[in-house]
């Protein structure tokens, strides 16, 4: 197959889809690969080091696509008529966060219209066989690592307890709200660098492993169901006031808050109120990774840092993981390999054998297929826009 790498050109985009490392492993099973130049120059990987591994460096003139089977993206969100992917083939596959759940709906018109088949990684199934493609594992790591160096890097206080000739510094406490991927690795890396850390989450079957990290998790009696795939469902409002009344204490207690509270498709909860806010001390950080569907700080200003009236530091940023954007790259692209040796492995590519729809990982990542929609929740949205 003739693989295409194109420059991303989302807001605040620097990573790129696949790294050197497993463009070399591609071309070793006889594809092609073709990088548009300068694609991985914001993830530090030049067109030298593409041409190194095997692929081709294409010039970002108009059509350069026309001709490949397949596009390896990350979050490209610009499908209009006058992007590249305008001038893919019909029936033609592209490969990425595509967002079903979130991007506009509009946005996939001109693929319908082509008649590509696109598959977003971003709904893989949580399932054990599909953990090695699991992009948002990967990115939510990544997120909650940068989170809490973030907290560190604007704490005007230091986190761990120091013992000198001048005196004693106590710890600083930090409290993490939603202990998924993101969660626990904000948890560990905050306790690795020395704060005495609190967590809380709605599952309680996150309490052992909030705990096995250093952490103490918050006994607030605030309950949910867990999904099969191991998602929270939204709390009832009554409930969800509830928690937002039991946070009070201890988030005003915290020095750092890290909030990565999220429920898929739907806009993130509010657990930290203005008042809330307010009743912290000046110096203290809040930062929020549920930034991109609203925030869970009522404060919050999603991709912009600020500092309150009372002097509390609010920092919601956006598309978090490409601040590190060399190692986001490298698990997302060994994420899309392996994605990709599934598929090959179901029949992508090989002539007179139909890719095989059946499969769990193939159906559930499958969105668009010939010029149809089958993603249920996307085709909703769709028909809302269209009607
Ligand atoms: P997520 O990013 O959707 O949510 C983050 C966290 O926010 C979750 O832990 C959720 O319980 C929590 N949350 C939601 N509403 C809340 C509220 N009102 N107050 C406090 N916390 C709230 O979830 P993520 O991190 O993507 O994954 C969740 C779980 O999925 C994991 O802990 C794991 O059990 C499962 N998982 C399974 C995988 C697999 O088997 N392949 C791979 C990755 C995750």
């Amino acid at each position: 197959m003739l693989i295409a790498v194109p420059r991303e050109r989302g807001p605040r985009e620097r990573r790129v889809s696949l790294v050197p490392e497993t463009v070399a492993r591609i071309t070793k099973m006889n594809h092609r690969v073709l990088v548009e130049e300068g694609a991985g120059m914001a993830s530090g990987f030049s067109d030298q080091q593409y041409r190194d591994a095997g692929a081709e460096v294409a010039r970002s003139e108009q059509g350069w696509m026309k001709s490949v089977d397949l596009v390896v993206t990350v979050q490209n969100t610009d499908f209009s008529p006058t992007s590249p992917f305008a001038f893919l083939r019909e029936e033609a596959y592209i490969i990425g966060m595509l967002g079903p759940l979130s991007s506009p709906p509009e946005m996939y018109e001109v693929l319908l219209r082509n008649k590509l088949t696109a598959f977003s990684m971003d709904v893989m199934p949580r399932i054990s066989r599909a953990q090695s493609m699991d992009v948002l594992s990967s990115m939510s790591t990544i997120a909650g690592y940068r989170a809490a160096i973030i907290g560190a890097e604007q704490l005007p206080r230091l986190f761990p307890l120091l013992m000198t000739a001048a005196g004693t510094i106590t710890p600083a406490h930090v409290l993490v709200l939603g202990a998924g991927v993101a969660g626990l690795q904000a948890i560990a890396t905050t306790h690795r660098l020395g704060a005495i850390v609190r967590a809380f989450d709605t599952r309680p079957v996150v309490r052992e492993q909030v705990e096995s990290l250093g952490a103490s998790f918050l006994t607030l009696e605030i309950q949910t169901q867990q999904t099969t795939e191991g998602y929270a469902q939204a709390l009832a409002e009554d409930i969800h006031q509830q928690e937002i009344n039991l946070l009070s204490k201890p988030v005003s207690e915290a020095d750092v808050v890290i909030t990565t509270a999220l429920i898929p498709g739907k806009p993130a909860p509010l657990l930290v109120t203005k008042e809330m806010v307010s009743s912290m001390r000046a110096g203290s950080v809040i930062v929020d990774l549920a930034a991109e569907t609203g925030g869970n700080c009522e404060l919050s200003q999603p991709g912009q840092r600020i500092v309150t009236d009372n002097g509390v530091t609010i920092d919601a940023p956006l598309n978090i993981a490409s601040q590190l954007a060399p190692h986001a790259s490298q698990l997302y692209s060994r994420n899309v390999l392996n994605f990709l040796n599934h598929l090959f492995a179901m029949g992508l590519g090989e002539e007179g054998k139909d890719l095989d729809v059946n499969d769990e990982i193939v159906s559930r990542t499958m969105i668009l297929r010939g010029g149809k929609v089958l993603h249920e929740v996307l085709a909703q949205r769709m028909e809302q826009v269209r009607s």
